[in-house]
């Protein structure tokens, strides 16, 4: 139960005083402490990519492969060690698959995997490179591309595909061209699973509402739906390639309590500080960890956890294009 007088005395003091213009936010200029130079923007402190069709708002320096890695292991606590849902565990332990994770990120996923199944192969593509080519076991490789560029695989590559966490890499516009080319580039016969996050409907307090508030704004401005998480197996519905059931599987990241919560809170944390949320209201960092210390409580006190979907589907393993062929 929510404890009244708790609440009262520790009302929140919320301002958004000079929020920086969603043109001043996504139009960089060489002014003030900015830098723009090969493809990269420069912003207090931190890298962030500075590319056409390319919204992803987290930077991709060393700070964020380490908050990347962190969030991996918390993920895989919280599902168990099951690293993938798709029917695939018999087929990957024979040997001879080819699977491939878009966005793989620092590669905790394909490490974990290519460790657990030695003779198949496993592919990650993403923007940034964050693999030391020393750290990568023989069974593994890497590809450093845009996927909105289209995926740089011919048609029926894979037998499994697998993507996480991508929603804030992904526009609302662009997630169907996305799922299209997952599909694409799986076999007949072979899987694709999403995994995401449902940011917006845990049960919160009122200033964690108000900064997942602000942070849905900000990254709206970008075209990112902060919403997409649970809603994202939509994209497979129009799919005729795929077999008609999608499959699902969920889990819960708690916020805020115990081990796994501390340190899942504090990756959140990080990672609206990473997007600059701050700037965007218009408050000072220290307001923002202000706000933060709030929401470590309030989580507490409401028992705050994220639920994390899986989706997964099959490509038909007759396409009707095979079958006009015959
Ligand atoms: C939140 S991280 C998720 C990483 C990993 N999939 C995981 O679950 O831990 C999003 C990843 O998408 C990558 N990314 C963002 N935009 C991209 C793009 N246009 N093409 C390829 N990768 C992109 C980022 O570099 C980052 O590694």
């Amino acid at each position: 139960m929510m404890n009244q007088s708790t609440n009262q005395s520790q009302k929140p003091q919320i301002q958004t005083r000079r929020p920086i213009s969603n043109y001043e936010y996504l139009n960089p200029s060489r002014e003030d402490d900015d830098s723009i130079m090969d493809g990269f923007h420069y912003k207090s402190g931190r890298r962030y990519h500075f590319l056409d069709g390319v919204k992803y708002p987290l930077p991709c320096d060393t700070d964020e492969t380490y908050r990347l890695k962190l969030n991996y292991s918390i993920s895989r606590y919280c599902w168990k060690g099951n690293l993938f849902y798709s029917p695939l565990e018999n087929e990957l332990a024979k040997g001879g698959m080819r699977v491939l994770d878009v966005g793989c990120g620092p590669g905790g996923w394909l490490l974990d995997m290519a460790a657990q199944f030695p003779n198949s192969t496993f592919v990650g593509v993403d923007i940034s490179s964050m693999i030391p080519k020393d750290q990568q076991p023989s069974n593994m490789g890497f590809l450093q591309c845009n996927i909105h560029n289209g995926l740089p695989f011919p048609d029926d590559t894979f037998d499994f595909v697998f993507m996480s966490h991508m929603f804030t890499s992904i526009t609302e516009s662009q997630w169907q061209d996305v799922v299209d080319d997952l599909v694409r580039v799986a076999k007949p016969g072979g899987w694709i699973e999403l995994m995401e996050g449902d940011y917006m409907n845990a049960t919160s307090g009122p200033v964690t509402r108000e900064i997942q508030a602000q942070t849905t704004i900000l990254l709206r401005s970008r075209g990112i739906n902060m919403n997409i998480g649970p809603n994202v197996y939509k994209y497979f519905e129009n799919i005729v390639e795929l077999e008609n059931e999608i499959f699902t599987g969920q889990t819960v990241t708690p916020l805020g309590n115990g081990t796994v919560g501390e340190l899942a809170f504090k990756n959140y944390k990080s990672s609206h500080f990473a997007v600059r949320l701050h700037e965007y209201m218009g408050i000072s960092k220290q307001e923002l960890e202000e706000m933060f210390k709030i929401s470590q409580k309030e989580m507490d006190e409401y028992n705050t956890v994220l639920n994390i979907h899986r989706f997964y589907a099959q490509k038909k393993i007759c396409t009707e294009k095979s079958e006009d062929s015959w």
